[in-house]
């Protein structure tokens, strides 16, 4: 945990799934927060512009003099959104991200973190991707991500800015009721007795890493300054058809399965290397079925909705 009383941050996105779980995170370090989200954050107490980061007026009000850092979540975050709406993504993802971090240079915020992900690498089969694997990203998300990182990079080298482009894995955990990834998808058909469509075999595999060890991340890469891309992931993939498995576990629903052909863009395989971020001090906390069942209260019922 930094020492964080003092400290002014802009974390936008911050009424989304990651940004909640964050802004908790850095409120309860003693920093001052501001969010800016095109929805109101459900906390009433927290600081918050509302408006649409596309209009360079938001970003204006947003980005002040004063600020320590600046969390940047707020992001096209589907990948078949950004393939259906390639321009609107690119609006979001790069020209926003470009005059967020202009901004923050004129106004001398020293720390700039970027939510990226681990799609700006592609498919490289099994192979562990790292930071050091060249981007051949597939979809308009991945190119917008990695456009991202080169700013983030150049604004690095040119200015002295301490930016950070942390590639997430795929995300889980507590409030993501509103998402329609994966693991949500599993909670609802349990929820309603129902099953789910699984893209080819089910044998493909990702990094599932739970929404706190993000959130640990994020802490960790503005306290020690990091600067250029870092993957962060639990370190273990597992294939679609053992998440499904864990989700019946947590569950205690069949949750059947039909099986229908792949995406494209889907990749076959993702094996991370998580070493550079373990070499920061970085270290996973969550195993996948402690973590799911941390998921299952907000769709079960069981427990009031946050
Ligand atoms: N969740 C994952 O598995 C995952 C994986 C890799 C990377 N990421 C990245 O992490 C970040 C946060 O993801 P999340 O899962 O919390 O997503 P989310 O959709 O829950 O949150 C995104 C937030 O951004 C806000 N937003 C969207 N467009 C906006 C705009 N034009 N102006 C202002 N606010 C806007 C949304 O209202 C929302 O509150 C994103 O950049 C995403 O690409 C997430």
């Amino acid at each position: 945990m930094p020492e964080l009383d003092g400290t002014r941050v802009l974390v936008t996105g911050g009424s989304g799934f990651i940004g909640r779980r964050l802004v908790s995170a850095l409120l309860a370090g003693g920093a001052e927060v501001v969010v800016a989200d095109l929805v109101e954050h459900p906390d009433k107490a927290v600081e918050c512009v509302v408006g649409d980061l596309c209009d360079p007026q938001v970003r204006q009000k947003v980005v002040t003099p004063g600020l320590d850092a600046v969390v940047h979540l707020a992001a096209v975050t589907s990948v078949l959104k950004s393939v259906s709406d390639p321009a609107g993504t690119y609006r979001l993802n790069v020209e926003a991200t470009a005059d967020l971090l202009e901004l923050a240079r004129e106004r001398e915020v020293p720390a700039f973190v970027l939510a990226s992900t681990n799609a700006v690498t592609g498919d490289v089969g099994s192979t562990p991707i790292s930071e050091d694997l060249p981007p051949r990203p597939l979809t308009p998300y991945g190119a917008t991500k990695a456009a991202g990182e080169m700013l983030l990079s150049a604004y690095a080298q040119s200015y002295g800015m301490h930016a950070a482009s942390l590639r997430f894995a795929n995300v889980y955990g507590p409030g993501m009721r509103h998402k329609d990834s994966f693991v949500p998808r599993l909670m609802r058909a349990a929820a309603a007795g129902k099953g789910v469509q699984v893209y080819g075999d089910g044998m493909q595999l990702r990094d599932y890493v739970h929404v706190d060890d993000i959130v640990q991340a994020v802490m960790l890469a503005w306290r020690v300054r990091h600067t250029g891309p870092l993957v962060v992931g639990s370190g273990r993939s597992v294939s679609v058809n053992d998440l499904i498995d864990a989700a019946r576990q947590v569950t205690g629903a069949p949750i059947p399965v039909e099986h229908v052909p792949a995406k494209q863009g889907e990749m076959p395989a993702v094996v991370l290397d998580i070493s550079r971020a373990r070499a920061l001090g970085y270290e996973p906390r969550h195993d996948l079925t402690t973590g799911m069942a941390g998921v299952w209260p907000d769709f079960s019922g069981d427990e009031e909705h946050t």
